[in-house]
Order: C-alpha cells, then structure tokens, then sequence
C-alpha cells in the first residue's frame, strides 16, 4: 500500500485544471451496455475506479482501449450478464451495471455490493424502482437476479429515509429508456452527474425530460445508439483542491470546472471568509489570506453541500478559529476521518451525525491512515498545513478517485511525496 509523506506549511500558488469526473464516468461507461457497437468517452479520468469497472465491463462483453483521456468502449458479446463478486466488492458503483443489463439483455445477476466504510449503503431503491418497471426480482446468495422480457413504463417514486439515491436514479433512468410507455421517476437525484448520464443517453437516442429536478420523465424508445460524449469536470475534485488553497492560506486559479456545481462550496469558502472570484463559467480564483472562520453547515443532496467533501471541510474548520459544527444527513455515519484528524492535532467531539469541532491555531504532523476516499483527501488537506511531516497511509484509497493528485497539489507548491510500497517477500 502506498502512502503520501507531506511535509506542511507551504502555500499553494498558481493554476491547476480540474479533471474529468469520476461519478459521471462510471454511470456513462455501464449505460454503454445499453446499445451495441462502440461509445466513444473524452476526458476520462485515469483512475483505480475507471480501470475497475473497465474489468467488469470486460467480463460482460465490452472491449475498452485507451488513447489518451478517451475511453472507447467497444460492446462485442452479450452471453454473459453476470456482474461477480471479485469486480463489485472492489467498488460499489459497478452496481450501475444492473438497470443498463437488465433493459438490455432482458437479465442480470449483480453481487450485492455490500457495506463500506463511510456505512451502510442498501440498494433497496434501485431494486423498488426496477421492479415497478415490470423486473422479476429475486435475492439469494448474496446475489440480485433481474430478468424482464421487456419492461414497462410507469410512476415511481424514489425517495429513501436519507433523501434521493445518486446511482439508484441512474439505474432506473437507464433501464426505463429501454421501456415500453412512459416513465415517470419521482424524488430523483438533481445532481450534476445525474443530469451527464441522462443527456449521454439522450445523445444515443433516449428521450427524458427534467433532468436536474426530482422529476424526470422517460419515453421508452425501441433502441440506442453508440455515440460520443464528453464527462464534465469532477465538482468533488475541484472543491477538494478549493480546500486546500483556503487551508493553506494560498491564491490559485482553477481552470475547467462548472461553477454552477459548486454554489454551495463557494458560499461554504465565502462564509469561512475566503475570497472566491469566478472569471468565467468554466474558470474561478481562490484567495485566502487570514485565518478561517468557523461555520455550521449540513451536507445534504444536491444542490446541498456535498457529502463527499464532509471530511474536507472537517480539515478546515479544524484550523478554523472557533468551534464550527458539521453534521451530514446523506451518510450519518461518514466519521471515520475524525480519529485521523485528532491524530494530527484536531479537537473533534462526535455526536450521532454531528461533529463539532475546536479550530486550534495548529495542527501538527503525524502517522495517519486513510480510511475511504474523500477522508484520504481530508488527511492530505490537515497534513498541508500541519507543521512538519504527516505520514498518510493507505492512498489506495486516494488513488480510486483523484487524478494525479500529489502531482496537481506539488505543481501548486506543495510538498507531497508518494512513497511505493513493495511487495513483502515471504520467508522461506
Ligand atoms: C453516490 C456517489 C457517492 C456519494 C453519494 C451521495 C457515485 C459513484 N457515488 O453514491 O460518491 O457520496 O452518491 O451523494 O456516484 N440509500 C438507501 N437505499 C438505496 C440507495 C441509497 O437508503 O437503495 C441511502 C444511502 O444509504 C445514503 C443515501 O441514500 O444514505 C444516498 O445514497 P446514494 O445517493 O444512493 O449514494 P450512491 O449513489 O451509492
């Protein structure tokens, strides 16, 4: 396993471009399943997550090859619609390959993907909304079987006790552009990479209205076809590296990003009195330059502040000077970073879903180890304005879902040094 050595207290200046996202990836590259012959993706992310569900689309008959930042996917066979354990457990978003089998190939058997660690993730919704649409839904031995000889169009509602299901409207919105009549998802998903998958699939011939609101409306059509689409900047990415200017006090021009995506990020850095100037849609600079103010806020589904950047606003508001409070009401659960943090000097008490936290004047370095992939990029946030070294451990998980990242943040000034683990040799 790899880890990150970060040598802290170095501002970070300059320009960085945000790369492809990760979550409109992934979703796009399984709705490929939906149509025969090859889709072609631009500006996709080279990642761990990218390459994972690449291999399970292999195993369901998808060639893919590379040229540069384009994926093309290449649907050659159709026999096997069997998404197993090895390829699932590794990454819970392969489950994005269910509705896109099932409308497609009329069956699908998915491994039931499980917990992790930022808790409990139950895949109820996408099955309730799959079965409303006419699929024969069994689960045993830890396997969901779906089979339809053709499904049908009809009202769904899809909200769950913790809001509306991001890949759970992916799934459903998938498999009903392949339906017979019309669909209407009620409580869908508004966020961004809700709204990529549904325009990539109005690009290969699918009609869907109300992207981007909880209603989307779906008229089934006979067939899709192969096109060519490009993924949208990664909003998570692009705040993630916001936070790291704020927290080291830098100025940095970001470049290809959507700042429609990241209102709630901006009113975030503006309360914690950083500066945030955009100079275009697609361009925007953040300017730090005194201590941070505290905050409460709540991360909650779009257009709501991102659950994915929880951990790395608990970064800043431990350096913050007051107690800021953050509670998050997507995943009540996702504090497991707050052990980390303490390592490194953080004052953080937990309470259910709340965590409030004590701003100290400084955090200090220390061994740390990431515990998913958001709260790896917290850890790298605490570490880069810690004094002396932080150790981070377990950047496999880092790895799954940022693009060259220690690279971004050294071109940017900082000090980050990845450090590759070998191999254990076995005794004789
Ligand atoms: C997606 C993102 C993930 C992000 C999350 C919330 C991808 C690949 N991953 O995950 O990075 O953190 O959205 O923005 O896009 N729930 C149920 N039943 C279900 C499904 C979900 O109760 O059937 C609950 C979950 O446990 C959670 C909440 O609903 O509390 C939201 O989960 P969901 O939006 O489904 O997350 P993912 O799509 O798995």
């Amino acid at each position: 396993m790899d880890s990150f050595v970060v040598q802290g207290g170095r501002q970070l200046t300059g320009e960085v471009s945000v790369s492809g996202s990760k979550n409109a990836a992934l979703p796009i590259m399984a709705a490929s399943l939906l149509s025969t012959g090859t889709t072609t993706l631009h500006r996709v992310p080279h990642l761990v997550d990218v390459n994972t569900l690449s291999r399970l689309l292999h195993e369901l008959g998808v060639r893919a090859t590379w040229c540069g930042q384009s994926l093309s996917l290449h649907v050659e066979r159709e026999e096997n619609n069997c998404a197993p354990y090895e390829h699932v457990s590794r990454m819970r978003a392969s489950i994005c390959v269910l509705g896109p089998l099932l409308a497609k190939r009329g069956n699908a058997v998915v491994v039931l993907p499980g917990g992790c660690n930022i808790g409990h993730r139950p895949i109820d919704l996408h099955l309730k909304g799959l079965s409303a649409l006419g699929a024969e839904i069994d689960v045993r031995h830890g396997y969901v079987f779906a089979k339809a000889e053709k499904l049908r169009g009809t009202q769904i509602y899809l909200g769950g006790p913790f809001g509306s299901t991001v890949t759970g409207t992916c799934n459903v919105m998938s498999a009903a552009t392949l339906a017979q009549g019309a669909t209407t998802i009620e409580s869908a998903a508004c966020e961004p990479e809700v709204v990529a998958l549904g325009e990539f699939l109005i690009s290969m011939g699918a009609k869907i209205g109300g992207l981007g609101t909880p209603k989307i409306e779906i008229e089934g059509v006979d067939e899709l076809t192969p096109t060519t689409w490009t993924i949208p900047p990664d909003r998570i990415e692009a705040a993630s590296l916001m936070m790291a200017v704020a927290a080291t006090r830098g100025r940095v021009t970001f470049a290809n990003l959507d700042i429609d995506h990241l209102t709630a990020v901006v009113d975030l850095l503006n309360q914690m009195g950083v500066n945030v100037v955009a100079r275009s849609q697609s361009e925007l600079i953040i300017d730090s330059t005194q201590r941070l103010r505290s905050v409460d806020v709540a991360s909650r589904p779009y257009p709501g502040l991102p659950t994915d950047i929880q951990a790395q606003v608990m970064a800043l508001m431990s350096i913050a000077s007051d107690t800021s409070t953050i509670r998050d009401f997507v995943f009540p659960d996702r504090f497991m970073h707050v052990a980390e943090l303490e390592r490194l000097g953080a004052r953080i008490r937990q309470n259910g879903d709340t965590a409030f936290v004590a701003g100290v004047p400084k955090l200090s370095g220390a061994h740390v180890t990431a515990t998913d992939l958001r709260a790896s990029a917290a850890l790298v946030i605490a570490g880069l304005v810690a004094e002396g070294e932080t150790i981070i451990h377990g950047i496999e998980h880092l790895d799954r879902g940022y693009e060259r990242f220690e690279y971004k943040l050294n071109q940017l000034g900082a000090s980050v040094q990845r450090v590759v683990s070998q191999p254990e040799k076995r005794a004789a």
